[in-house]
């Protein structure tokens, strides 16, 4: 779908390049990048392209998306995020989200992610239960990210390696572990560690591993083990298609 961008005032603009430079320093601080991405990531992916609901709208501050399994732990990201968004009155919390969610990325070594300001705050969370259940298959992870999201084979396994950054807890998920040896830097050595197998402190959720069984998908994860440039460019174009769903459609 062609994109329509609309058009922020200049003092907006200049909101959003500042509130980027504090959130690096605050991400740099608490060491929070993992939870910030996973704030974006679960701020967006409940998009339903059927019925245009969901998204990346700034509805994760409400309780009751909080209150969502899938999210548990999510308010501490939003916690955190709120003496920077007291300073920035004028930045809708749906941007506001999703530019934590690049800074994130880009702070731990990985890619620039381009940012579009504009999106509105939307009054109401979506229901429970669109977002990815770990211990399912690839046919569960087509059917969110394609058949609800609108994305592409190439898009699930660029973006499963957005688990190079942060880790499991069980209080919060029920898995324990990260998946990688360096889980604050942004590489791609989510991918080389999938394929080299389980390993004893690192963890592989069922979700990641049918990556590897997966005919379509198993190619793009020996691609992006074998060439970081490939998967930061393949990330890049999902990441920010993930951060616009339902955003500027023309
Ligand atoms: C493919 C389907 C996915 C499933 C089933 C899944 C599942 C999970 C689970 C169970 C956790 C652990 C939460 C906790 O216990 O703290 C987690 C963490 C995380 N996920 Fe995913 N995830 C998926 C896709 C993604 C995507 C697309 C991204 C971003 C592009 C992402 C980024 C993260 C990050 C950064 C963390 C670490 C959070 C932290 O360290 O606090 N995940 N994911």
């Amino acid at each position: 779908m062609t994109k329509c961008y609309p058009t922020v005032s200049e003092e907006y603009q200049k909101s959003v390049e500042k509130a980027k430079r504090k959130l690096r320093g605050l991400i740099a601080e608490k060491n929070c990048a993992p939870l910030m991405l996973r704030l974006a990531w679960h701020s967006a992916g409940t998009f339903d392209v059927k019925t245009k609901t969901g998204g990346p709208f700034g509805t994760m501050k409400h309780p009751a998306e909080l209150a969502h399994a899938a999210n548990n732990g999510l308010n501490i990201a939003v916690r955190l995020l709120e003496p920077i968004k007291e300073q920035f009155p004028n930045l809708t919390y749906a941007d506001f989200y999703q530019l934590a969610g690049v800074v994130a990325v880009e702070i731990t070594g990985g890619p620039e992610i381009p940012f579009h300001p504009g999106r509105e705050e939307k009054p109401h969370p979506p229901p429970e239960g669109r977002l990815p259940d770990a211990t399912k298959g690839s046919d569960h992870l087509r059917q969110v990210f394609s058949a609800q999201m609108g994305l592409s084979d190439q898009h699930i396994v660029a973006l499963s390696g957005g688990h190079t950054l942060g880790r499991c807890h069980k209080e919060r998920s029920g898995f324990e572990g990260p998946w990688t040896t360096n889980p604050l830097i942004f590489d791609n050595s989510y991918f080389k560690e999938l394929l080299s197998g389980e390993k004893e402190g690192l963890l592989q959720l069922p979700t990641d591993k049918v990556l590897l069984s997966d005919p379509v998908f198993r190619p793009l994860v020996e691609k992006y083990a074998a060439d970081e440039d490939a998967f930061f460019a393949d990330y890049t174009e999902a990441h920010l298609k993930l951060s616009e769903l339902g955003f500027a459609d023309a």
